[in-house]
Formats: C-alpha cells, sequence, structure tokens
C-alpha cells in the first residue's frame, strides 16, 4: 500500500509540471509520438490532424524509423517514435478530459529498427498506477496497437511505459477519442476498464480498415477472413443501429459478413496470451441479416394459391437461425435469427477455461437452412483496476521534496 501510495504521489507531482493542450472540437486527441516538437500535419486517411508529443511528455528521445520500414501502408504516425532509454517508468499526461467520463485510449507501436540494434523490445503499459498489458514487439515491421475503454476520475489521465530490462521502450502514436457515457456499459465507472484484445470485421478484403469518420468513435476494425472456408456476404444498403444502441457498431461494419455453405459452422478461436497476468474476456458479436427476404409469392397463380390460413410464404429456402457456444458450452441461451439490416448484438463475459484458448462456434439449428453470418466481433480483457488513494495528503511532504530537489538542483 506504501509502494503504490508512492507512484500515486509520482503520479501527481508528474501532472504539476508541463504545458497545457486542449482536445479538438470532436474532444479527440490524436498525437504522432517523435514528431519534432510544434509540429502538425493532416492524416490522410481521416483528416484528423496529430500533433507532435511534446507538450505531453518531457523524458524520452525523438527518433525517425529505418527508411526500410515506411511503405506505402503504413501511416505517417508510425514513421518517428519516442524513446525512454532512462527511468523506468516515463508517462504521457493527457489533459482537459472531464472527469467520471468514459474514453478510449489507444496506443501504437512500430520498431522499425528506430535505434539501429535490430532488438525489438517487451514492456508493460499502465493507466496511471494500474496494469493494463504488456507489449511484446518481435517484428521490427509490425504495427502492434493496445487499446483501452475507460473512466477517468480526474480532469486528466497517464499513459505509462515501464521499463523491464527487455529493451527500451518507445511509442508510435496516441490517441484519445470521448465515448458516450451509455457506450460499452461493462465499463460502469473506473472500478473496470477493458483492454481490447481484437475488433474484427468479417466478410472484407484483407486491405479494408474501418476507423473514422466511417466509425464516429473512431474504433479500429480490422479485416476478418479465413478465405478457403468462409464466404463473403455483403450489401450496399446500410444497416440500422436499434434505439439507444449501446455499441454503435458503423454500417460499413455491418454491411459485410462471413458465413459458410448451408449446413456448416463458422468457428474461431482466441488464444490466451501472455500480455495480461490473469485474462477474463467481454466478448461483443454483431449480427444482421444482408441477403433480402424472399418476396411473398412472386407469381401468383390463381389455381395454385393457398387455401385461407395456410401458410402463404415459405421462407424456409432462406431461412438463418443459429447457436452460439464457446469451448462446448452454450454462451447464450436462446438461438440467434439476424433480423434484415438491423444490428443486433450478443455479448458477456465467458467463463474462465483450463484451455490456453478460447473456440466460438455460431451452429446452425435443425430447421436453418443457412448456415450462420458473423459481422463482426470485438474481444476485450476486463481489467480490475486497484484502489486508489483517496486522500492526496499524504503527497505533500514528497512534493515539497522535490520542490526543495528542485530549487537546489544545479
Ligand atoms: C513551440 O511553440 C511555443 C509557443 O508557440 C514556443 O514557445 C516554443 O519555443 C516552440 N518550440 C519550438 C521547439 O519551436
Ligand atoms: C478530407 O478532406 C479533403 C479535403 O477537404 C476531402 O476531399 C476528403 O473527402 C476528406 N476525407 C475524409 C475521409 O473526410
Ligand atoms: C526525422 O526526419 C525528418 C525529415 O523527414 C527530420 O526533419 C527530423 O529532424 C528527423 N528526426 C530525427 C529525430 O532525426
Ligand atoms: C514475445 O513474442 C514472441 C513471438 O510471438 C514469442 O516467441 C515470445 O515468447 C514472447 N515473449 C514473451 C516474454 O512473451
Ligand atoms: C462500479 O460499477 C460496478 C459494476 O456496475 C459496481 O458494482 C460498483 O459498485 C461501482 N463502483 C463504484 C465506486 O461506483
Ligand atoms: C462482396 O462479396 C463478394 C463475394 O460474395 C466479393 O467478391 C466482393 O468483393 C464483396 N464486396 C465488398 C465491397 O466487400
Ligand atoms: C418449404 O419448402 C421446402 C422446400 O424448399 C419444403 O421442404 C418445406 O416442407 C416447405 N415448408 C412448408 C411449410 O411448406
Ligand atoms: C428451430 O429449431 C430450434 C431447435 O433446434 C427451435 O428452438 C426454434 O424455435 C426453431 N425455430 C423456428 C422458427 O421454428
Amino acid at each position: 500500500m506504501k509502494f503504490k501510495m508512492l507512484f500515486w504521489c509520482l503520479f501527481l507531482l508528474g501532472i504539476s509540471f508541463g504545458v497545457h493542450s486542449q482536445p479538438d472540437s470532436l474532444g479527440f486527441i490524436s498525437i504522432d509520438c517523435g514528431l519534432p516538437p510544434n509540429s502538425t500535419y493532416v492524416d490522410k486517411i481521416t483528416n484528423l490532424t496529430y500533433v507532435s508529443d511534446a507538450q505531453f511528455i518531457d523524458t524520452g528521445m525523438n527518433h525517425n524509423v529505418s527508411g526500410v520500414y515506411i511503405t506505402s501502408g503504413v501511416s505517417k504516425h508510425y514513421y518517428d517514435v519516442r524513446s525512454f532509454p532512462t527511468g523506468p517508468r516515463n508517462c504521457y499526461t493527457l489533459r482537459s478530459l472531464t472527469a467520471g467520463s468514459k474514453y478510449l485510449i489507444r496506443t501504437t507501436f512500430m520498431y522499425g529498427d528506430y535505434d539501429g540494434l535490430n532488438k525489438p523490445p517487451i514492456f508493460d503499459l499502465y493507466i496511471g498506477v494500474n496494469f493494463w498489458r504488456r507489449v511484446n514487439i518481435s517484428d521490427a515491421s509490425k504495427l502492434y496497437i493496445a487499446e483501452v475503454i475507460t473512466v477517468v476520475t480526474n480532469s486528466y489521465i497517464q499513459v505509462c511505459l515501464l521499463d523491464k530490462g527487455q529493451g527500451t521502450p518507445f511509442i508510435s502514436s496516441l490517441d484519445l477519442r470521448p465515448l458516450k457515457p451509455s457506450l460499452y456499459p461493462a465499463v460502469a465507472n473506473a472500478s473496470v476498464s477493458m483492454s481490447l484484445h481484437r475488433r474484427l470485421n468479417a466478410g472484407v478484403d484483407d486491405s479494408v480498415l474501418v476507423r473514422y469518420p466511417a466509425d464516429p468513435h473512431d474504433r479500429m476494425w480490422e479485416p476478418f477472413n479465413n478465405p478457403g472456408d468462409w464466404t463473403q456476404v455483403n450489401t450496399t444498403s446500410s444497416v440500422q443501429n436499434p434505439p439507444n444502441d449501446m455499441y454503435e457498431p458503423p454500417s460499413a461494419v455491418m454491411q459485410t459478413g462471413s458465413s459458410n455453405d448451408p449446413g456448416y459452422q463458422i468457428r474461431f478461436y482466441w488464444l490466451i496470451g501472455a500480455e495480461y497476468k490473469s485474462p477474463s474476456y467481454f466478448v461483443v458479436l454483431y449480427f444482421a441479416e444482408l441477403l433480402e427476404p424472399p418476396p411473398p409469392n412472386p407469381n401468383p397463380d390463381p389455381k395454385k394459391q393457398p387455401k385461407k390460413g395456410s401458410d402463404s410464404t415459405n421462407n424456409t429456402k432462406q431461412f438463418r437461425e443459429f447457436t452460439i457456444s464457446i469451448n462446448g458450452y452454450d454462451w447464450y441461451a436462446s438461438s440467434v435469427v439476424p433480423q434484415y439490416l438491423m444490428t443486433s448484438e450478443v455479448y458477456g463475459y465467458t467463463q474462465t477455461t483450463t484451455y490456453s484458448q478460447y473456440n466460438l462456434m455460431l451452429a446452425p439449428t435443425d430447421n436453418a437452412t443457412l448456415a450462420p453470418l458473423l459481422n463482426a466481433v470485438e474481444i476485450f480483457v476486463v481489467l480490475s483496476t486497484a484502489d486508489l488513494p483517496t486522500d492526496s495528503g499524504d503527497c505533500m511532504f514528497l512534493f515539497f521534496l522535490r520542490s526543495l530537489y528542485l530549487a537546489i538542483a544545479p
């Protein structure tokens, strides 16, 4: 507890110094770490303005990645990094936030051999004093993304990189996006955060990344395909979300999905990684029917008109219904019948498993004639936030010491 208090005090001291910076008109903060001080530019894909990180941190060094890693598919914010060769803990401070509000915070990393050592590091991320996740950079050209949904307790938040003695921590970009309180209600208050494991958009080509402005919340939806097995289903009609939707998937994501041949299942799995201490998962599955329902009795033949009272439309040719199981148990109690061009979501925690992986299966029911259709998936790791000290008065002595040190330091 004493140790935790010390961290908390350092946290408070850390935010006592530095320059202020405002979120933009959307409430977004988009930071290109390693960009020269006072530089800004407009990102080509999103039209969002990225700013230098100099006003959010006063430690670390700027580097450009090696030119061989700058290719057309790599966004500009990956071209440079800030690295932290000194100090066990280096933190960015994001200010002018609304205490008690919910935010999405995203960090990205591309090593790109910026230091010429060809030694990708392993380090830890913290939100303030709370462990978020480990980052294991094993491929110099790979783009790594860490994202968390969290409620801030103050008007600022710190994102910290901790040196584990396994290489120098570095960072390429840092984004903050505000979320309405009604979104992701599992993150009810500051005691629970959710770290993104995967956010997948089924049924699009591998080059398609959906984010802002198609998603007003600027979530990044990665393409999800299993080409040998799955078929792409898509529509040009937009998909509506129900009123008061808690997840608000963008239509661009819902308009595509993955299915299979009739009678077959949709299966995928995820492995329990070493990035978290003991992960427990929260999963959101997104569904919408994309195939137009068959027209009722298109060419009525008077002689073959069904008798009054009998079923005049036979939709069995196009009936989609499926169940959802994880590691063999029924994860969702009922079956799912996706509604035409209307989003529905099935969400919840997973049971802890003794396996090293989770196997999710959408299986057609006996009376279904179409295979399951999956439009999108989000998988989160649930983080329980450690108790924060409520009284910052204990920090005054340390604050005094630091002031003294600053006064006498050469
Ligand atoms: C950045 O801008 C601020 C205020 O406009 C100025 O005081 C500072 O000298 C600038 N820094 C650099 C490195 O240009
Ligand atoms: C970005 O801005 C340019 C010029 O204002 C505009 O032509 C383009 O459509 C915008 N792109 C997006 C994704 O909003
Ligand atoms: C990175 O490259 C840009 C030019 O592309 C240059 O202006 C900048 O000074 C370089 N930064 C470092 C840290 O070398
Ligand atoms: C880091 O990732 C690499 C490649 O995936 C893996 O071989 C290695 O075991 C990981 N290290 C740790 C400490 O997780
Ligand atoms: C935070 O939300 C959880 C879940 O809704 C609830 O159990 C807990 O009491 C809340 N904590 C506070 C401090 O409001
Ligand atoms: C729609 O699906 C078809 C295959 O069924 C595919 O060829 C096409 O590229 C898809 N279109 C989009 C926009 O994803
Ligand atoms: C609907 O048509 C299918 C064949 O396409 C048939 O097997 C089924 O019995 C029919 N159902 C009804 C209620 O007519
Ligand atoms: C289809 O069959 C399942 C059982 O396999 C049943 O629960 C469901 O109600 C049936 N749906 C319809 C529309 O008949």
